[in-house]
């Protein structure tokens, strides 16, 4: 199968093609930079796509226009907006929202994209039941709704605040656009992201704990891809 894995930053893009052991080739589709390997009898497309959601859906269609793919993958980090979840603990998004749509101006509810069908953008169900059984001994492993935005949560009340509304368990910056354009274009994705901090739930600590334990987080997702490339 033709897979996309997008990531946002090289820490996330290294951590996949590390814990993969990738041999990696560079390609160009659509004048879109694509590092391009076989897993597991798959031909993997990475792309880095930059951070926010304007960058994440702009990636996400060139690659698209370019290759013919059976699926997406959007894996990274995420601030941790859960209770029960910690540092490199891993969610896999049943669905995604963007959380700073915002017509409610109009009576539309919070995160609804206006006139579309869909609240919250669904990921593949066979994909997701695949993950269903990935274990860790490191950490936990749990599916939930991710919340997107072009905001890095470092705030409690703000954290609280998208958990509560969304009951969404993880925040970041790239998911529900990536979601949002492979929606419309028809192509079925999933979105892996493993807790680099707790988005200002613990005042003024998500930059530095962040900073301190992305790429850790990133090798925890890393680990789950190669986890769900190996039941693909
Ligand atoms: N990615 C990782 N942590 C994040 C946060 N706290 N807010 C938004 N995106 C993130």
């Amino acid at each position: 199968m033709k897979i996309a894995i997008i990531c946002a930053m090289e820490e996330e893009l290294n951590a996949i093609i590390q814990g993969l052991h990738l041999e990696t080739i560079t390609k160009e589709y659509s004048r879109l930079t694509v590092v391009y390997a076989t897993y597991n009898g798959h031909e993997l497309y990475l792309v880095l796509c930059g951070i926010g959601k304007v960058n994440a859906a702009i990636h996400t269609q060139k690659l698209i226009n370019g290759v013919a793919l059976d699926y997406v993958i959007n894996v990274g980090v995420a601030g941790n907006l859960a209770q029960d979840l910690d540092f490199g603990d891993v969610v896999i998004a049943i669905d995604l929202v963007h959380h700073d749509m915002d017509v409610t101006g109009f009576g539309i509810p919070l995160g609804q994209v206006p006139r579309m069908d869909v609240f919250a953008f669904p990921c593949a169900k066979d994909l997701l039941a695949l993950t269903d059984n990935i274990r860790s001994a490191d950490c936990k492993i749990q599916q939930g709704r991710i919340a997107s935005g072009d905001q890095f949560i470092d705030n409690r009340a703000k954290a609280q605040f998208i958990h509560r509304e969304f009951n969404a368990l993880a925040c970041e910056m790239e998911g529900a656009a990536i979601a949002h354009t492979c929606y419309l274009n028809q192509i079925p994705f999933l979105v892996i992201r493993s807790l680099s901090d707790k988005a200002g739930n613990e005042e003024g600590q998500a930059i530095h704990s962040y900073e301190e334990l992305k790429d850790m987080a990133a090798m925890r997702a890393s680990f789950v891809v190669k986890e769900l490339l190996v039941r693909m």
